[in-house]
Parts: structure tokens; sequence; C-alpha cells
């Protein structure tokens, strides 16, 4: 059988301080550990040939954690980002970022930054950062611009659809993902990609984040690949 592999997958990353908690740890390693499975998964990723990876590593929700957890993780990012740059580069991955990205410390803006320019150049797969994001803030930042278009004569309300509404989104060059995978077990969506998850094929697994590495990921895919995906219509004569 021909595994149909989606060509973008995006991941609510979730379980790092429960992982944690089970053993007696701060939940700041929890998520030490959940990078180690980033690292797996993005290098997993690109040998199954996914596009699009986008993984939910901080929400703007999450800025209501206590400090020390909010500066643990934005110390983290910024040493993900600064460490893994010959990693992903030998690897031909692409660097993305989707979010409120300016609230995020000045340091970790500017790491950003040049980590995705010292990426931009690569063909293999895009990995897709969601960074200070929330689904509705999104949407708000985008019928802002839309007004502010609309105001300066540069929209016409009757040219407001689908596509226009997407090409403001923060995903603008992102096709929408294929497969939503939420670890630890949670039956939610936490305000990720609202918009781009419309057609999504979802997948929970109680597994938590850090203990999710490549099996895990080719077990998603697996049951993925047995989906049928109507897309409202009606379904084909082998499909049951
Ligand atoms: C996911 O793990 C990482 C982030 C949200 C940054 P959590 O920190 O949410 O872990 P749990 O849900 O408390 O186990
Ligand atoms: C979703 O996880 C956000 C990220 C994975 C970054 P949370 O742990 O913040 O979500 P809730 O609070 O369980 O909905
Ligand atoms: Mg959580």
């Amino acid at each position: 059988m021909t595994t149909n592999v989606p060509r973008h997958v995006a991941i609510i990353m979730d379980g790092n301080g429960r992982w944690a908690k089970q053993r007696g740890l701060p939940r700041i390693e929890g998520h030490r550990a959940g990078a180690e499975s980033v690292r797996a998964i993005v290098r997993a990723c690109g040998e199954l040939g996914i596009k699009y990876l986008t993984l939910y590593a901080f929400s703007v929700e999450n800025w209501n954690r206590p400090k020390p957890e909010v500066s643990a993780l934005m110390r983290l990012l910024e040493f993900y980002l600064r460490q893994e740059i010959p990693e992903l580069n030998k690897n031909n991955v692409r660097l993305a970022a989707i979010g409120r990205l300016h609230e995020l410390p000045l340091r970790a803006q500017k790491q950003l930054q040049k980590s995705i320019e010292a990426l931009s150049k690569n063909t293999g797969l895009t990995l897709v950062l969601a960074l200070s994001y929330g689904g509705r803030a999104e949407l708000v930042d985008a019928m802002r611009e839309i007004g502010r278009e609309i105001k300066g004569g540069r929209l016409d309300i009757s040219g407001i659809d689908e596509a226009s509404i997407s090409r403001h989104l923060y995903t603008r060059d992102i096709p929408d993902p294929d497969l939503l995978v939420r670890t630890s077990g949670e039956m939610r969506v936490s305000n990720f990609l609202l918009w781009q998850i419309s057609y999504a094929e979802m997948y929970v697994t109680d597994t938590l984040w850090p203990d999710f590495r490549k099996p895990q990921l080719e077990q998603a895919i697996a049951d993925y690949s047995k989906r049928h995906r109507r897309f409202g219509r009606v379904g084909t004569a082998e499909e049951k």
C-alpha cells in the first residue's frame, strides 16, 4: 500500500509539564525534553517528504503563565534558534514564523530573524514556528489590515472573499494543514490556526510531547493515510 503523506502537518505540542511532573522534575525540564522532540520530528518530516511542518510553540494565552516559566521558554527558544542552524541547514530546512512576533523579547526576535535569513535559501521542509500566536489575534490583525485597505481605497468590500482573507493571514504563503496532531490527549484546538484547519484531519494521541518521536509521527501518518477526505462531497464507490 502506498502511504499518502500529508503536505502540511501542524502540531499542538502539548504535555511537557505533565511529562516533567511524572518524573518529579520542574516544568522547564519537560520543555527541554520537548525541544529534543522538535529536533527529532523536524528531521523525520524531512525524511518522510512532508513539505510544511507548523509547530505551536507559544500561544498568546501562554503569556499568562508564571513569569519564570515564560522567561525560561523564551531563553530555550533563543537557544534552539541559534544552536540548530547548522543541523537545519544540513537538512535543507527553511524557517518561517507566524504570530505577534513583535511581542517576543528583543533578543529572541533578533535571533529569529537571523535564523530565518540563514536558512532562507533552503528548499526542503519549511518549518513554521507559531510564536505568540493566537488564531483569533490573527483574524483581528487580518481584519484591521483589510479595513485599512478599504479606507485607503485599495480594496472594495466586494473584494473581500475567502482568498483575500487568506492572503491577509500570517500564513499567506503557506498551504492549509492537511493533518492536525495534538499530543497529551487534550481534545481541543486552543486557538490554533482557526481559519486554516477548516478541513484538516485531526489526530489526537495520549503520548506526551517529549515522548513523541519518529515512530509516533509515522503512526499518525499511517492513520491519516487511511482517511477519506470528502470536503463536503459524497464519497467514492470504494469508500465505506
Ligand atoms: C506544551 O506543554 C508547551 C507549551 C504550551 C509551551 P505544556 O507546558 O502545556 O504542558 P502541560 O499541558 O502542562 O502538561
Ligand atoms: C497549547 O497548549 C499551546 C501550545 C502548545 C503552545 P496549552 O497547554 O497552552 O493549551 P491549553 O491551556 O491546555 O488549552
Ligand atoms: Mg498544556
